[in-house]
């Protein structure tokens, strides 16, 4: 097992002092839960297919079927995987900190299932569903062969409520993000590559506004040679580790 990453002492510092602390977090932070990360290989039966093929508007016009059975396919990881210790530390951090924003592209819900409250959901959540043509969520439908099951109120086709390849954010989190951003004094990235925008732009405007940034990555990204600190290794061990030096010596 790889050693883990040095924490300064004055990224403890930071964090002791922090009036806020904002946190984008990517699909590496669930890759230790069993979630792939969006661009790791796909497995069995959607081996064949890019990511990037399957969500889109486009591919869902192209082929439905398709497109909601590979949602389906990750429904069921999700639902299958449990928030890892990275994910509860984050929570954890959450009350200690007197402002804390966790701004996430994971549309798994893995960080309320552990507990963190302030999450701003970039991407949509992959457990919500929505009409395609009306972009209402519906909550429930009639049973049905039909894949995918057609919109109660417009007989329409029900996708997924999350974002997809050349769709346009929700407008309100996208700008609590970009508020938090710019307003916080530390700024953590943790596993997330930093190439899918608007996300991607988050920590450079943290650092253009004079925040301490840190990433978290088990790889280095475009981001690696612009953050104050760079810790490499899994966010399910450094995560655990920074909180644990945050307070050595805990009340019993
Ligand atoms: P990516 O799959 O692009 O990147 C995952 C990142 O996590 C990589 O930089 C890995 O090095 C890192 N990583 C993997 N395992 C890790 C671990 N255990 N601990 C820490 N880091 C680890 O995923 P995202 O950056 O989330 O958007 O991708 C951003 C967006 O691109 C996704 O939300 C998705 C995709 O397009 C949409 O679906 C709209």
């Amino acid at each position: 097992m790889a050693a883990l990453p040095e924490i300064l002492p004055d990224l403890l510092d930071a964090l002791r002092a922090a009036r806020h602390v904002a946190v984008l977090t990517g699909s590496g932070i669930s890759a230790e839960s069993g979630v792939p990360t969006f661009r790791d290989a796909q497995t069995g039966l959607w081996a064949k297919y890019r990511p990037e093929e399957l969500a889109t508007p486009e591919a869902f016009r192209r082929n439905p079927r398709l497109v909601w059975e590979w949602y389906e396919w990750r429904r069921g990881l999700v639902a299958k995987a449990a928030p890892n210790p990275g994910h509860l530390a984050l929570a954890e951090l959450e009350r200690r900190v007197p402002r804390f924003t966790l701004i996430t592209q994971n549309v798994d819900g893995l960080h309320q299932q552990a507990g963190s409250r302030n999450v701003i959901e970039l991407h949509g959540n992959l457990r919500r569903t929505k009409c395609f043509d009306e972009s209402r969520v519906v909550d429930t439908w009639p049973a049905t062969d039909d894949v995918p099951p057609r919109c109660p109120r417009c007989g329409g086709l029900l996708r997924p409520d999350v974002v997809w390849f050349g769709e346009a954010l929700p407008q309100s989190a996208l700008a609590a993000a970009i508020e938090a951003a710019q307003t916080c004094d530390l700024f953590f990235a943790i596993g997330t590559s930093a190439l899918v925008q608007p996300a991607a732009s988050l920590p450079f405007q943290a650092i253009q506004r004079g925040a301490m940034t840190v990433e978290i990555n088990a790889d280095a990204t475009p981001l690696t040679p612009r953050v104050t600190h760079a810790l490499r290794g899994s966010a399910g061990e450094v995560l655990p580790a920074l909180l644990k030096a945050l307070t050595p010596y805990p009340l019993s």
